[in-house]
Parts: structure tokens; sequence; C-alpha cells
């Protein structure tokens, strides 16, 4: 009773004839970078794959560069696991070693992977949305049982109302846009919801646009068959 289903928010990349904007998606990658990504990894995202989004090789080299990934070699020098900058072959590192820090870290709770999280959850985008702007204080007549416990957060677009994640949209302007777009807390959740579109289904509008020129070549095959037919059966009576 207390659960919500997910705003109606709508994406540029929606329906059949859905594109998607890039300037949105770096804005979006600039929020899973700044905010998203000290608990989230996007593992099945590669650096390279940012040229996508419209970044030229040398912003890819220099996102990579910023982004130290771990070896497994040891340095020799301290014994301690070393690191080296990615490259943009490296696929997005990890937040944490393993999912036993990762929950130590989140008070229990693992952060899941964001890349296919579009896909993961019913609800899609909208519900990414609604999660980063839903949270609100628990309605008064929300019974004992279900109040958020310690470490947790009320937030009624949630399976089970009480997440383990703390708002991590809080404040407009918690990142600063370089394309002069005005970063609004729901700006920055629309933005950054359109990227995990795109992490999730990268080929997502080439998909659509295949379909048409499909539904094209049927036409036109279709309607040289019937041509055909015409021809061939003209002098029969
Ligand atoms: C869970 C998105 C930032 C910690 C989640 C989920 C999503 C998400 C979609 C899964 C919800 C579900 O299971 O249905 C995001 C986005 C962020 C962000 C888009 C940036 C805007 C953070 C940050 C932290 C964090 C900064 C750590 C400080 C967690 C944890 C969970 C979680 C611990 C698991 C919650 C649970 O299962 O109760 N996040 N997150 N997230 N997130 Fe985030």
């Amino acid at each position: 009773a207390f659960h919500e289903e997910p705003k109606d928010v709508s994406f540029t990349s929606d329906g059949p004839f859905g594109k998607f904007d890039n300037q949105q998606l770096q804005r979006g990658f600039q929020v899973y970078k700044e905010v998203c990504a000290a608990c989230h990894g996007i593992r099945l995202v590669a650096f390279r794959n940012l040229t996508e989004l419209g970044y030229s090789e040398d912003e890819v080299k220099a996102i990579a560069a910023n982004w130290p990934i771990e070896t497994p070699d040891i340095d020799p020098n301290t014994g301690e696991a070393s690191s080296r900058p990615s490259v943009p072959a490296d696929t997005f590192p990890e937040p944490f070693a393993n999912d036993v820090a990762a929950a130590a870290a989140n008070n229990n709770a693992i952060p899941p992977d964001l890349s296919l999280i579009t896909k993961a959850r019913g609800g899609g985008a909208p519900y990414i949305y609604s999660l980063l702007t839903g949270y609100t204080e628990p309605p008064a007549e929300l019974p004992e049982a279900n109040r958020p416990g310690p470490g947790l957060h009320y937030n009624p677009y949630f399976a089970n109302l009480n997440i383990a994640m703390a708002q991590p949209i809080v404040l407009d302007d918690q990142v600063a846009y370089s394309d002069g777009t005005k970063a609004t807390m729901s700006q920055m959740a629309q933005d950054v919801s359109a990227f995990l579109i795109w992490t999730a289904e990268p080929s997502l509008i080439k998909q659509k646009q295949t379909g048409w020129a499909v539904i094209a070549f049927l036409l036109i095959a279709t309607i040289l068959a019937f041509l055909s037919y015409k021809s061939i059966w003209a002098d029969v009576k």
C-alpha cells in the first residue's frame, strides 16, 4: 500500500523514433563519475566506449588516465597491491576490491553494478529516476515494522520501502555541468538515468533504425512480389 510505481518520466531514447541525446549522456556520465562511482561499478563498460557519447579519443584517454586500476602485482617496495592509470581498452574499475569490502563500507549492503540496472529492475530508467528523486520522510501512518532501521532510508519506490543507499543526489548544483545546463536535482537524476539506459543498451538506437530498414525492405519486397505475380499471370484468363 505504501509502495509507489515509477513516476511518468520520458527519455529521448523512448519510442520507435527514439534517439540518444549525447549532451545528456555526457552530463549523465559526469553524474555517474562524480557521485555514483564512489560506490557503484559499471564493469561492462570500457573507457573507449565513451567515444559513442561524442568524446574524442584524447578526451577518453584523459578520463581513463584519471581512473587508477588495481593490478594483480604486489608493489615490491611497499608490499601493497599496486595500481596503474587506466587506458581506453580497460573496463571501468570496480569501486571496491570485493563484495566483502563493498558490504563493509555500506552497512552490509552491496551496491549493485549499474551497467545493466535499467534492465535488471522492472520499471527501467523511470524507476532509477524515481528512486533517486523519491526519498522522503516515512508517512505518519506507516506501521512501525516498515520504518527504516539503522542505516536504512525510506523510499517508497524501493521494493521493500527501506534502502541501504542514502539519498545520493541531495543538492542542486551538486555537479557543475560544463554545457551550461542547470544542474537541478531532477535534471541530474534524469541525466544519470539516461546514461544508464546507454550503458545497458548501447546499440538501442541502431536496433530501432535497423527495424525501420527491415520494414522498408519487406515493403519493397512485397510490392515487387505482387507485381511479378501480376505479370506472370497476366495472360492467363
Ligand atoms: C543501490 C543507483 C550512488 C550505495 C542502488 C540501486 C540503484 C542505485 C539503481 C539499486 C536499487 C534496487 O535494488 O532496486 C545509484 C545512482 C547513484 C548511486 C544512480 C548516483 C547518482 C550511491 C552511492 C552509494 C550507494 C554514492 C554509497 C555511498 C548503494 C547501496 C545500495 C545501492 C549500498 C544497495 C541498497 C540496498 O540493497 O538496500 N543504487 N546509486 N549508491 N546503492 Fe546506489
